[in-house]
């Protein structure tokens, strides 16, 4: 038994994930428990903030918040393992993705920012910490993200098929995983654009909800294509991979800018039903062209409980099966942590963590930063 504990909140901000991962010594995985916590409104409230203040003012508030993060994720990681009732030295490290405050991997010195003071983590909870994952791929020339996919071959290779797995979280990511009897086949993967970001921003904006439950209001409005034209010729999705993005372009000045004087005219509900469509279809149009003789999608993340999105992914779809990971005995909510737990091991057994093929680094490295219990 070598327990890891992953710790993750991504770009939707809905809460931090948190999970104790049992792995074998072949590296098999298994969830043995998680929780989520949401953030404090006050923490929310100052993130939003943040992410919308100019970066003089905002210095003493980054901090502030980086050490503020710590705490909060420690008291997750702390409140799991006494929820799971295991013994904390049964833990061997805590891997904690940190909140991302702000990603461009494109400028002259490319950057990926993220708080929850590591030290922190490893002073409240006594354990091992291990923490900064994408920084050391940026060093290497790479995007740092997505970081996902070698631990979604991990979990969900299977052994003569190619499969893609889509984590549908505040961004969606795609990973293309060749049957484990090909392993001259890279495993490939990239963010493909809006997962649920703009959906959510928009319900925050109309509805005074964090998102929209099952697409429902979604489902109450008719997509325009009118409108989906004008976002999809957005110049991301035609980018070839290695690439990676975020909220800091995908976010309703984007939507207001690409849309222009549609937005005005048309009624919330609609807007809301076209990019559902967007994030529908930039996913199907990613799989299509990257992984053609996939069988199969398996589906994590948030967007994997909306089901108007679902939905439209299978109709999009065209003789792909479209699948959640639950059905392949892990809930969809809990993949990316798990991930967050399998990097920590690889980085505890002195392992790579990043694949080149996708994050476009110059070569494997061992990501991250320990930061010891004691
Ligand atoms: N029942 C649901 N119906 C619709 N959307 C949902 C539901 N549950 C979660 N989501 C969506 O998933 C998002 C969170 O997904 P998550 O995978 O945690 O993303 P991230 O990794 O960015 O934190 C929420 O913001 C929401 O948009
Ligand atoms: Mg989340």
């Amino acid at each position: 038994m070598s327990l890891y504990l992953g710790l993750l909140s991504g770009t939707s901000m809905d809460g931090m994930d948190a999970c104790i991962v049992d792995f074998a010594d072949d590296g098999r995985a298994q969830l043995i428990a998680q929780h989520t916590t949401p953030y404090p409104d006050n923490l929310l409230a100052e993130l939003r903030a943040l992410m919308h203040v100019d970066a003089v003012r905002a210095m003493p508030r980054v901090a502030r918040l980086d050490a503020w993060l710590g705490e909060v994720f420690a008291q997750a990681a702390n409140d799991l393992i006494e929820r799971s009732m295991l013994k904390r030295s049964d833990i061997t490290a805590i891997g904690s993705h940190g909140q991302t405050l702000h990603h461009d991997p494109h400028g002259d010195y490319p950057y990926s920012l993220q708080l929850g003071d590591p030290h922190r983590i490893a002073e409240r909870t006594g354990l091992t910490v291990v923490a900064d994952f994408r920084r050391r791929d940026i060093a290497a020339g790479g995007q740092g993200a997505p970081l996902v996919p070698p631990a979604h071959a991990a979990l969900f290779a299977d052994t003569t098929e190619t499969r893609v797995i889509a984590n549908i979280g505040g961004i969606a990511n795609i990973t293309i995983l060749p049957p484990k009897n090909d392993p001259a086949t890279p495993v490939r993967g990239f963010d493909t654009g809006p997962g649920n970001t703009l959906m959510d921003a928009w319900t925050q904006r109309h509805l005074g909800h964090a998102y929209d439950r099952a697409g429902a209001w979604a489902q109450s409005g008719q997509a325009q294509p009118d409108l989906l034209a004008r976002l999809l010729a957005e110049p991301y999705f035609a980018q070839v991979a290695p690439k990676s993005t975020g909220p800091e372009l995908f976010n309703l000045a984007w939507l207001q800018a690409r849309a222009g004087d549609l937005l005005d005219t048309l009624p919330a509900p609609d807007t809301q039903a076209t990019l559902l469509e967007l994030s529908a279809h930039s996913l199907m149009a990613a799989i299509e062209a990257n992984a053609p003789d996939a069988k199969r999608a398996l589906i994590c993340g948030g967007g994997a409980y909306n089901t108007a999105l679902m939905q439209r992914l299978r109709a999009l779809a065209k003789g792909m099966l479209i699948e959640s990971t639950a059905d392949y005995g892990i809930e969809p909510a809990w993949v990316e942590a798990m991930a967050f737990a399998w990097l920590a091991r690889q980085t505890m057994l002195g392992l790579p963590g990043n694949l080149p093929a996708v994050t476009g680094a110059k070569g494997l490295r061992v990501l991250g930063a320990i930061y010891s219990a004691h």
